[in-house]
């Protein structure tokens, strides 16, 4: 059972994949054991093909597991109509990837507005202002009718962040989101990503190949062999720092 004060639970989370040709199933996940209390900011780390995406989208309800049991806020996603579920992707979840695919015919504010469309037709009052607000934040206040392609990449991935953000989600899945940028453009998103931790009691759940991104976060879980090992902060940095 769930502990009430944990926003998320994984139990014995697995997923495979039937490998296209042979028809073979390859298993990924081999039994996830995670549990997320609120405002926690947690980094997973590992190398690349191991699993990291595969289960951001079970947790943000894009992909289900095979079998064991994802809670969020005490509910276990399976029993979840679709219905349901892209109402809990919509507004439980702030989804933010390496790649924004922000709308390119949408201006700024639009962008970062269009998860409010999906369920209301028209973000209302409250909505707008909050993304104008976010924006100003996020150092874009100024930029609010530019389109994607006057932007910078850095900028363009705060417009991300704000979308990510604008329906008050109760936890962010963010997918090497500094992955593409400059490094002192991807510190400063690190930064912002931290503050909204921090003042919102927003929980990130942030997986990266950066070190120093990963050494920001509260705690550090690393996939190993198809499961998840938590790193203690000492051990971290010290890897963090021979590499
Ligand atoms: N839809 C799919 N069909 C078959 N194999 C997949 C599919 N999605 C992912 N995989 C495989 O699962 C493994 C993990 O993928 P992924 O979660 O994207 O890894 P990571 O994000 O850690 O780099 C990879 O080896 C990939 O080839
Ligand atoms: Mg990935």
């Amino acid at each position: 059972m769930a502990e009430r004060s944990e926003l998320i639970v994984l139990e014995g989370v697995t997923k495979s994949f039937r490998t296209p040709g042979t028809g073979e199933d390859l298993q990924i996940l081999k039994g996830i054991e995670m549990a997320v209390p609120a405002g926690d900011s947690v980094a997973l780390v590992g190398p690349s093909g191991c699993g990291k995406s595969t289960l951001l989208n079970i947790i943000g309800g894009l992909d289900r597991a095979d079998s064991g049991k994802v809670i969020i806020q005490g509910e276990d996603l399976a029993a979840k109509s679709p219905d349901e579920l892209a109402r809990f992707r919509n507004q439980t979840v702030g989804f933010l990837f390496q790649n924004h695919h922000l709308l390119p015919q949408c201006s700024v504010l639009e962008n970062a507005l269009v998860p409010a469309l999906a369920f209301h037709g028209e973000p209302d009052r409250e909505t707008s202002d909050r993304a104008a607000g976010l924006l100003q934040r996020v150092g874009l206040g100024d930029r609010l009718t530019h389109r994607p392609s006057e932007l910078s990449g850095g900028e363009r991935q705060r417009v991300a962040l704000v979308r990510s953000l604008v329906l008050q989600p109760a936890f962010i899945l963010a997918d090497e989101p500094t992955g593409s940028l400059d490094p002192e453009t991807a510190a400063h998103m690190a930064e912002l990503l931290l503050e909204m931790n921090r003042s919102q009691k927003l929980t990130l759940i942030v997986v990266t190949h950066s070190m120093e991104l990963a050494a920001m976060m509260g705690r550090v879980l690393k996939f190993d062999s198809g499961r998840l090992v938590e790193v203690s902060a000492e051990a971290h940095s010290a890897t963090g720092s021979a590499s």
